[in-house]
């Protein structure tokens, strides 16, 4: 288990070879009004198909729990740039018949305005690294994206880019994005309808409150069988493991990042 507390990232490194995407260090409780944070300072990362994750294991996950349904939703919250929505659209798009695409509703939210302005560009900063990992779930990556110049500016970001690459339209129609904070979004999860929450690499910035209301309200709103993805980080919360199993979802891989409500 590789479980980095964000303090030591923050003071040994100054780039990542895994998270490039953006890597931006800022005060959370300048962009809200909410009271929800717990810590004055944090650092966010994100690339695609980061590597807390076997995106192989949970997209057969997925197929497996939703054969035959019309619609999937697609939600991950807190997402910062269009990281993570992308890939599941980049994978899905690759992987499955094109009569497919229209099942799909993946949603993007964060509650950094900045991020959510990069998602909607349909812009993102790609290294050579994040090729290569790309190329571990996708055949031919750099085919759906095109070399957009330099780098996106994004406000107290500590990594340099290599460059921005205009995602393929195709693909950014099969994501939206909305800026808005995770409570909110569970909360408007929409009924009797198969969703995958994804919500990965925040809790530990949140008030305790904050997390477990969250939690809760995740688990009234899934129903039997709907999954939620967390990232490697989210481990440091205390309890985290035994809040979700208190809550009702179940370990169908103890040692993947993804629990599922039965
Ligand atoms: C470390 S990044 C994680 C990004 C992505 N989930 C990943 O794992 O690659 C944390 C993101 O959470 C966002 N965030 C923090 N609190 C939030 C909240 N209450 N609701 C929505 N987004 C939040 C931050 O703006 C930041 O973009």
């Amino acid at each position: 288990m590789n479980i980095l507390p964000v303090n030591s990232y923050q003071q040994n490194c100054k780039c990542s070879p895994y998270f490039t995407s953006c890597a931006k260090i800022y005060n959370p409780k300048k962009i809200t009004n909410l009271d929800i944070f717990a810590m004055d300072k944090i650092k966010t990362t994100s690339g695609p198909f980061r590597k807390d994750q076997d995106w192989n294991d949970i997209m057969k996950y997925i197929f497996w729990n939703f054969p035959g349904e019309k619609k999937i939703n697609i939600s991950s919250l807190a997402c910062s740039d269009s990281s993570e929505p992308l890939s599941y659209a980049l994978y899905l798009y690759c992987k499955t018949p094109e009569t497919y695409y229209s099942k799909y509703n993946i949603f993007g939210s964060d509650i950094d305005p900045e991020m959510i302005k990069i998602a909607k560009s349909g812009k993102i900063n790609l290294s050579k690294s994040d090729f290569e990992n790309m190329e571990k779930y996708v055949k031919n990556a750099r085919l759906y994206f095109k070399y957009a110049g330099n780098p996106l500016k994004i406000s107290n970001n500590i990594y340099e880019s290599e460059s921005a690459y205009k995602i393929d339209p195709d693909i950014m129609k099969m994501m939206h994005f909305k800026k808005s904070d995770m409570l909110t979004e569970v909360k408007l999860l929409a009924e009797n309808e198969p969703h995958v929450v994804n919500i990965k690499n925040v809790f530990p910035y949140l008030k305790q409150e904050y997390t477990d209301a969250v939690l809760e309200s995740l688990s009234k709103k899934l129903k039997n069988g709907d999954i939620f993805v967390y990232g490697n980080y989210d481990r440091v919360v205390p309890n985290f493991k035994q809040k979700l199993l208190d809550l009702g979802f179940f370990f169908p891989k103890p040692d993947a990042n993804f629990v599922q409500k039965i």
